[in-house]
């Protein structure tokens, strides 16, 4: 593939994964390309610079890929926010949905401190429901978001409407409608 400033460009389509009629936006591709990975980091701060942010957090499991870049970048700490049962100090939990049954993710009940600014990360926004049970183990813990990242938003599964009635700031790369 050519170079380009497109990060969409560099996202590949697999049909039919998990499972028939899905269309999954495979981001590994991206990852794995040197400026499309630079780029994809580059833009996702973009609109924070000269925000403060104390913490990045990173939702599992691509969340952690992007996440710790930033933080790096950044030169601030990582967090990671984990399915259930893989902290292994004592942690806070939040349920959400998923296309079939619950699902939990929690993280270290002091990994953030009272006021600090958070940066939430993932690799993509569908219902929200990820993002949204992250949100509320950050804000449990005293923290206040700065804003929710994504290289990918499905409009069409509703997560940023879901988030911004939370008054939460959402930013992504790019976005497919339709599927
Ligand atoms: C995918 C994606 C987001 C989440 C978005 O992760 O990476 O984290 O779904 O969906 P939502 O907005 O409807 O909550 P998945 O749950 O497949 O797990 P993984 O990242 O561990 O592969
Ligand atoms: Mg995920």
């Amino acid at each position: 593939m050519p170079p380009s400033n497109s990060v969409k460009d560099y996202i590949r389509t697999i049909v039919d994964f998990p499972h028939e009629g899905i269309m999954f936006r495979d981001v590994t591709t991206l990852f794995a390309d040197p400026r499309g990975f630079r780029m994809a980091i580059d833009q996702l701060l973009h609109p924070y610079a000269g925000q403060q942010i104390d913490k990045v957090v990173g939702l599992e499991a691509r969340g952690f890929i992007l996440g710790g870049a930033i933080a790096h970048q950044l030169s601030k700490g990582f967090v990671p926010v984990r399915k259930k049962g893989k902290l292994p100090a004592a942690t806070i939990a939040e349920e959400y949905q998923l296309e079939y049954g619950e699902a939990v993710i929690e993280i270290h009940d002091d990994a953030l401190s009272p006021g600090e600014k958070v940066l939430l990360v993932d690799d993509l926004l569908a219902t929200g429901g990820t993002a949204e049970a992250g949100i509320r183990l950050c804000e449990r813990l005293g923290a206040q978001i700065v804003g929710c990242a994504f290289i990918v938003d499905l409009p069409d599964l509703g997560g940023r409407r879901r988030l911004e009635a939370l008054g939460i700031e959402v930013h992504a790369l790019c976005d497919y409608s339709g599927h």
